[in-house]
């Protein structure tokens, strides 16, 4: 059968028919009467399946048992125009080859629950379905753009650590790294002695690049890292993973609002290159799963994002509260870091498009942010999409060594841990800016899923480490 090349199914669908052709994949559903069989074939190279005709005058009954959902086939025949409706061309085949069978009865895709929740649930099969096909592509698409718009501006992808002794949020939702054993910890002084650990000190999984990246913008200007975050927050939502993915450029000689408009330009792109280049995958999440979500993709488009202070959006919220406009589980008032359901009314309610919120209280934010004149605001800023909240955070970074240095102070953090970083402040500083986006929230808003867990291939969260 090899003496063709095989031809993937999204190849397949848009050649000529009249050719010889060899295909392979899985079974997706077979259909038909005794003449015939019509099975649809798909290799993940896209949605849409490949009709392969079966004539039962060539093939016999025990084959054709065989060919169900799920099975691996290889199939070699005529690629011909389709008489029926919903594809082109479709394969006549002349020689199928069963490569692995699959039993119906023990296949967890068989089953008719289909919903994303079972799906979890077999989360290690899910990936063959339409679904997680379309979400693979889409995140796919989505880690290409991201490398392309930084490398077409210039900037450089830095490899930051993943094993750090240094908390860059201030947050301590820390994973520790530890080869100790747990069973024998070495004590001294009544004090675990990690001069007796691997790296001779306290050491935890990133929550955050952007300390290195500072060192990375302060000597090559522009630069961006892309990799995994391990966050140990127990927050069960559909908007927190243990383990995400985030995006975090740092750029020399920005200000604040070159950063916002970065940002911006940023997530814009990513929302055109995944209209541009995942047409079909998106087209069948929205009529799949949610029909308002080609439209708001393009809504973000066209239009700038409100910048918004962060009194000012409590002015707002307050005086919807008071109004009787809207009801929020979380009380809100200057001071308070906002809630998701708080994100969301200023965006989906009052603002109708996307938010960026800045200058917030210098207590709800980590140490590093450029300090405003009214010394209780922080030249923060966070962009705010619709039906998710928060998915970028942001700041100007504090350039002087005289006020990072008391404000380290001021929250009792260490400055012997962070003299490395203070050193940027020592030598030649310079005004600097940069953002995080998390790369699962940029998802969720793309694909128009609901839940985190659905747009990362294996999911982290509180009690979920499988595979
Ligand atoms: O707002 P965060 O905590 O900001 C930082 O980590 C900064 N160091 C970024 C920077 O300025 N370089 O996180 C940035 C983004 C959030 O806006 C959110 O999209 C995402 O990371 N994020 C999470 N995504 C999934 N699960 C979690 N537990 C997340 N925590 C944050
Ligand atoms: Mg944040």
């Amino acid at each position: 059968m090899e003496a063709i090349r095989r031809k993937k199914v999204k190849e397949l669908l848009a050649s000529e028919p009249g050719t010889e052709v060899l295909a392979k994949g899985w079974v997706r559903t077979k259909r038909g009467n005794k003449q015939v069989k019509f099975i649809a074939l798909n290799d993940g190279s896209t949605i849409n399946n490949i009709q392969i005709v079966a004539s039962t005058d060539i093939f016999s009954e025990d084959l054709i048992k065989d060919i169900t959902t799920g099975a691996s086939l290889e199939v070699r025949g005529k690629l011909v125009e389709s008489l029926g409706s919903g594809q082109a061309v479709e394969i006549q085949a002349e020689e199928i080859k069963v490569l692995g069978t699959c039993d119906p009865m023990r296949f967890p895709l068989q089953k008719k629950d289909t919903s994303l929740e079972y799906l979890r649930s077999v989360a290690h099969m899910r990936l063959r379905t339409n679904t997680f096909g379309a979400v693979l592509r889409i995140r796919h698409a989505m880690a290409f753009a991201i490398h392309k718009f930084f490398n077409d501006k210039g900037f450089v992808y830095l490899h930051t650590p993943l094993i750090t002794e240094s908390d860059a949020e201030g947050a301590g939702d820390m994973f520790q790294v530890t080869t100790l054993d747990l069973t024998k910890v070495p004590v001294h002084n009544g004090k675990v002695d990690f001069s007796k650990d691997f790296f001779g000190k306290k050491t935890s999984l990133t929550v955050s690049g952007q300390l290195e990246g500072e060192l990375g913008a302060t000597a090559v200007g522009e630069i961006y890292t892309f990799g995994p975050t391990f966050r140990a927050e127990n927050s069960n939502t559909p908007r927190h993973l243990a383990e995400f993915w985030m995006i975090e450029p740092e750029m020399a000689f920005y200000d604040i609002e070159d950063n916002m408009e970065l940002a911006e330009e940023f997530v814009k792109y990513l929302v055109q290159y995944a209209l541009d280049h995942c047409a079909d995958d998106l087209k069948f999440l929205n009529d799949k799963y949610d029909d308002g979500l080609l439209e708001r993709l393009q809504s973000v488009l066209g239009i700038a994002f409100e910048r918004v202070t962060y009194t000012r959006a409590v002015e707002i919220l307050e005086a919807a509260v008071a109004e009787g406009k809207v009801q929020f589980e979380y009380p809100v008032h200057w001071g308070t870091d906002f809630q998701s359901e708080h994100e969301r009314y200023l965006v989906e309610k009052y603002f109708g498009k996307p938010v960026i919120l800045t200058d917030f209280p210098k207590d709800i934010k980590a140490f590093y942010m450029k300090q405003n004149e009214d010394g209780r605001t922080v030249r923060g800023m966070d962009v705010l999409f619709p039906k998710i909240g928060e998915i970028i955070g942001g700041s100007e970074r504090e350039a002087s060594l005289e006020k990072l240095e008391q404000r380290i102070d001021e929250l009792g953090m260490s400055r012997k841990n962070l003299e490395w970083y203070i050193d940027t402040r020592r030598y030649g500083t310079v005004p600097h800016s940069g953002f995080g986006l998390g790369f699962e929230r940029l998802l969720l808003f793309v694909t128009g899923m609901a839940n985190i867990r659905d747009v990362i291939p294996f999911p982290r969260t509180p009690k979920n480490a499988e595979f």
